[in-house]
Order: structure tokens, then sequence, then C-alpha cells
């Protein structure tokens, strides 16, 4: 029996509607606004909400153009209550959640189902909640990366949509192989929204299927210029 495909209406052709949630800098976010800007990225950015009235990626989005919201309310429901108003009436279809810190109230995660997506800087389901980098220097792990998915109640799960992998370098600290897993994640979220807006997701048994060629930008390799010199 055929899945039902998630994204756009049958038959909309207009550019699918994303509202992004964030706390904090916002790069997750300028790298969805830069694949944006291309007129044929099948997805647009309708709205920011950030947590937080201080995070720089308001001003990203300002600067944009984007509508955006700052919601500072400290109860759960609340917050999830008015977030959800605006994103419906800016006719949202996708949520993008981008270095977005708090937990979010699990009726706005049921409303959203298979319509909500974040982006996690570790190899799902290894290392989720807070420091993963460090979780998975701490850990030993040879290869780590990043991991966009369709979120679900408990915290960094859901069907996984794509993953990039990272090397670890025996020489990273926190910051360094945050830096690298970063630049991978700028790639793989402007792509996994991308295969979303297309309508080529489709999610049995909370697996993700994707329809026609899978791009090879799944999985980025950035070898480092020290395995590389070492012949390694
Ligand atoms: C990213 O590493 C993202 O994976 C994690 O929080 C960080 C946010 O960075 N959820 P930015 O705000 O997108 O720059």
């Amino acid at each position: 029996m055929a899945r039902p495909t998630l994204g756009p209406r049958a038959g909309s052709r207009a550019r699918l509607k994303v509202g992004v949630l964030i706390s904090g800098r916002g790069s997750n976010l300028q790298a969805l606004i830069e694949a944006a800007a291309d007129p044929a990225y099948p997805a647009e950015i309708v709205l920011v909400i950030s947590n937080r009235p201080e995070a720089p990626g308001l001003v990203r989005a300002a600067g944009a153009g984007i509508a955006n919201l700052s919601l500072a309310q400290p109860s759960r429901e609340i917050f999830a209550a008015e977030a959800d108003a605006a994103l419906r009436q800016k006719g949202v279809e996708l949520v993008a959640l981008a270095g977005f810190m708090r937990i979010l109230d699990t009726g706005f995660v049921e409303a959203w189902r298979d319509r909500l997506v974040n982006i996690h800087p570790s190899l799902l389901p290894a290392f989720p909640g807070l420091h993963p980098q460090r979780q998975a220097l701490a850990a030993g792990v040879r290869f780590s990366g990043c991991t966009v998915h369709f979120v679900r109640a408990q915290i960094d799960s859901g069907p996984i949509i794509a993953q990039a992998v990272v090397p670890v370098d025996p020489q990273d600290d926190e910051a360094r192989l945050s830096e690298r897993i970063l630049a991978a994640e700028h790639r793989l979220y402007p792509m996994a929204v991308r295969l979303y807006a297309e309508g080529r997701l489709s999610i049995a048994g909370e697996r993700v299927a994707i329809s026609g060629a899978v791009p090879p930008e799944i999985a980025v390799f950035n070898p480092l210029e020290a395995l590389a010199s070492a012949g390694g």
C-alpha cells in the first residue's frame, strides 16, 4: 500500500511556507535564508520566532525582510499557544527548529506531527541532549556529524530524514569539532527541507523513506588536512 507523502498539498505549485524557531545565533536559519533566496528553491521562510528577544538570529531574519517575533513567554503552554497561532496565521506548512533551546509543549509537538523538524549536532540516536560534541569527544567516537529528523515528544528523537558524517580529528576540542559539524549542518538542513518541500518524504513504522534519487550530500565527508597528509 502506498504511504502518504508529506509536504506540499497535492497540486500546489507555490513554495512551501516554513516557520523557523530559534533561540540564539541563527546560523542554520541563515543557511535556510540563503537557500531560499534562490527562487528555484521549493520553500520560503515566512516567519521566524525566538523565545529569546536578544537572539542574534532575529536580526538576521529582519535583515532578510522576514517577519519575526520574539515570544519571551515563561509558560511553556502559553508560548506554544502563541507560537501556534502566529504560525497558522502566516500559513506555515513546516516548522523547522534551528537551535531552539527550549523543550516544546507536547500538545504543540502533536499538533505539528510530521510537519515539525529539528537539526541536532550528532549522529542520532547517539548523544541526544546538551553538548553532543562534548559527549562525542568523551566517548572517543571516530565519526560524528549531524541529523535532521522529524520531532517526537522525547527530546532529540523522531524519524531520521538525513545525516551528515564528520570525522573526529584526534586534535579536536569541543569548539573545533563543533565548527566542522556546523559547516555540515549548513549544507544538510537546506537539503532536508528541500526533500520535504518536494514531497519526497514518507514515514512508515517511524522510518523515513525518500523517493527518487538520494542526494550524495546526505553523507558529507569533510576529510581533514591532518588525516590527508598522514595518508589516512
Ligand atoms: C546547532 O548546532 C544546532 O544543531 C543545535 O544548536 C545549534 C544552533 O546553532 N540544535 P545556530 O543557532 O543555528 O547557529
